[in-house]
C-alpha cells in the first residue's frame, strides 16, 4: 500500500510517501524543510514563528513529496498525520493540512503519536533478515522526551522509566546555550566533545567532572536537569575559560559522557528485567554517534541475546517516512470493518499537544 504522511509537531514541516508491503517500508519521497536558521535566533523553538513557516511551506512540501515519489494522488491509499504531543500552533497546521486532504480526496485517515513515529523509525528500510522481534526494549531520546518503552508487540507500549525534568536533547540544547556554541545544542556539543577525544592525549587537557544523576536508583527514570546545573556551576567557577575552544571541548565531552553513561546503564538494567529480544535507539538524540556505538558495544558485552536496532541518520530526527511507517503498523493490525471506518476518521483527528501514547 501506498501511505502519504504529514509531519508539523515541532520545526520541521515534513511530508515522505511510502510503500508497505508484508512488513517492509520503502520511503519513495521524505521532503523535510526544517526552520532551524530561523529559531537559531531565537536560541529556541517559536511556536508562533513556526507555524507561520508550517502554513508557508506545507502545500509546496506535499507537492514535491508527491512529485519526488512518482505517485499519482489516486494511487494513495491511506493519509497519516502526527496529533501530537508537540506545539499546538505547530500540530494545527499538518492537522488541518491533512484532514483537508483526506476530506477533498475522499481517503482514509489515520492520527499518530510523534514518539510512535520515532520508534518505527526503526522499521523503515529493514531487510527481512533483520526483522525486529519482540519483546523490544526502546530508548527513546528527543527534545521533549527520554523513556524506556517496553513493547510486548507491534503497537503496544509500556512506558517504564521516563525524565523527571529535562529530556535528554532539552539538556544538550540548554549545555549548548550555557557554553554558548549555537543552536540546535546537540549535534554543537557532539562536535565539540568528538574534537576533545582527538585531543585526549594532551597532558594539559582540563578535565571537569560531572554527576550520573539516578544511576544508582532502583527504577528506570531519568533526571537531566542537574546536570545542566552543574555545566552552568562549572562555567560559573571558570569565567576567564568560557571563550577557550579546548575548555569548551573538554566540558561537552564530559557532559556527553554523564549523558550516556546514565542512558547505557538504565537501559541495561531495563533489559535484565525485560529480557527483550531487540534494543531500539530512537528520537533526534539517536543521532549522536558516541550514544550509537557505546550503548551498541554495552548490548553486545552484556546482551548478548539482544539484536540492536539504530534508525538511518536521516530519520533520527523529525520526519514524515517514521510517521507514514507508524501509520502502516496501525492499518495492518485494525480489523477489516475498523480499517473502512478510517474513510469518515477526518471529522474525528484533532491536534493534542499532551497525547500520551498507547
Ligand atoms: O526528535 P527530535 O528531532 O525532536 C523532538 O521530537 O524533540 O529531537 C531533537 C533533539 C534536539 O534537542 C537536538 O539537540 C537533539 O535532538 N540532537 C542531538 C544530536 N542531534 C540532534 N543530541 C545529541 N547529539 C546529536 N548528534
Ligand atoms: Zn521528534
Amino acid at each position: 500500500m501506498i501511505i502519504l504522511a504529514i509531519e508539523t509537531s515541532c520545526d520541521e514541516t515534513a511530508c515522505a510517501v511510502i510503500l508497505a508491503q508484508k512488513n517492509n517500508v520503502k520511503i519513495l519521497s521524505n521532503i523535510v524543510s526544517s526552520q532551524v536558521k530561523l529559531h537559531a535566533a531565537w536560541g529556541g523553538v517559536v511556536p508562533n514563528l513556526a507555524a507561520r513557516e508550517h502554513l508557508k511551506n506545507i502545500l509546496p512540501v506535499i507537492e514535491t513529496a508527491l512529485k519526488e515519489a512518482h505517485v499519482p494522488r489516486e494511487k494513495i491509499d491511506l493519509l497519516a498525520v502526527t496529533e501530537g504531543p508537540g506545539l499546538i500552533p505547530a500540530l494545527l497546521i499538518g492537522v488541518n493540512a491533512a484532514k483537508t486532504l483526506a476530506y477533498v480526496w475522499q481517503k482514509p485517515l489515520l492520527g499518530i503519536h510523534h514518539i510512535e513515529g520515532h520508534i518505527y523509525a526503526n522499521f523503515v528500510d529493514l531487510n527481512q533478515k533483520s526483522a525486529i522481534k519482540f519483546p523490544a526494549l526502546c530508548l527513546v531520546v528527543s527534545g521533549g522526551h527520554t523513556q524506556l518503552v517496553h513493547m510486548k508487540n507491534h503497537l503496544d507500549y509500556k512506558i517504564v522509566g521516563e525524565t523527571l525534568d529535562d529530556a535528554a536533547g532539552e539538556a544538550f540544547d540548554k549545555v549548548a546555550r550555557i557554553l554558548n556554541i549555537g543552536y540546535p545544542g546537540g549535534p554543537k556539543v557532539a562536535q565539540y566533545a568528538a574534537e576533545h577525544k582527538l585531543k585526549a592525549t594532551d597532558a594539559e587537557s582540563y578535565k571537569p567532572t560531572f554527576p550520573r544523576p539516578m544511576l544508582n536508583k532502583n527504577n528506570f527514570d531519568f533526571s537531566f536537569s542537574g546536570l545542566k546545573t552543574a555545566v552552568l556551576y562549572e562555567t560559573k567557577k571558570n569565567p576567564e575559560k568560557i571563550s577557550n575552544e579546548k575548555y569548551i571541548a573538554a566540558v561537552c565531552h564530559e557532559f556527553q559522557q554523564a549523558v550516556i553513561d546514565v542512558l547505557i546503564t538504565k537501559t541495561l538494567k531495563a533489559a535484565e528485567k525485560f529480557k527483550p529480544q531487540s534494543i531500539l535507539l530512537a528520537g533526534g538524540v539517536s543521532a549522536n554517534q558516541e550514544l550509537r556505538q557505546q550503548l551498541g558495544q554495552a548490548i553486545e558485552s552484556n546482551l548478548p541475546g539482544a539484536q540492536y536496532f539504530t534508525p538511518e541518520l536521516p530519520l533520527t530526527g523529525d520526519n514524515a517516512a517514521m510517521i507514514a511507517a507508524a501509520a502502516y503498523y496501525r492499518f495492518q493490525n485494525m480489523p477489516k470493518t475498523k480499517q473502512k471506518l478510517l474513510q469518515k476518521n477526518w471529522l474525528k483527528i484533532s491536534a493534542d499537544a499532551n497525547l500520551k501514547i498507547k
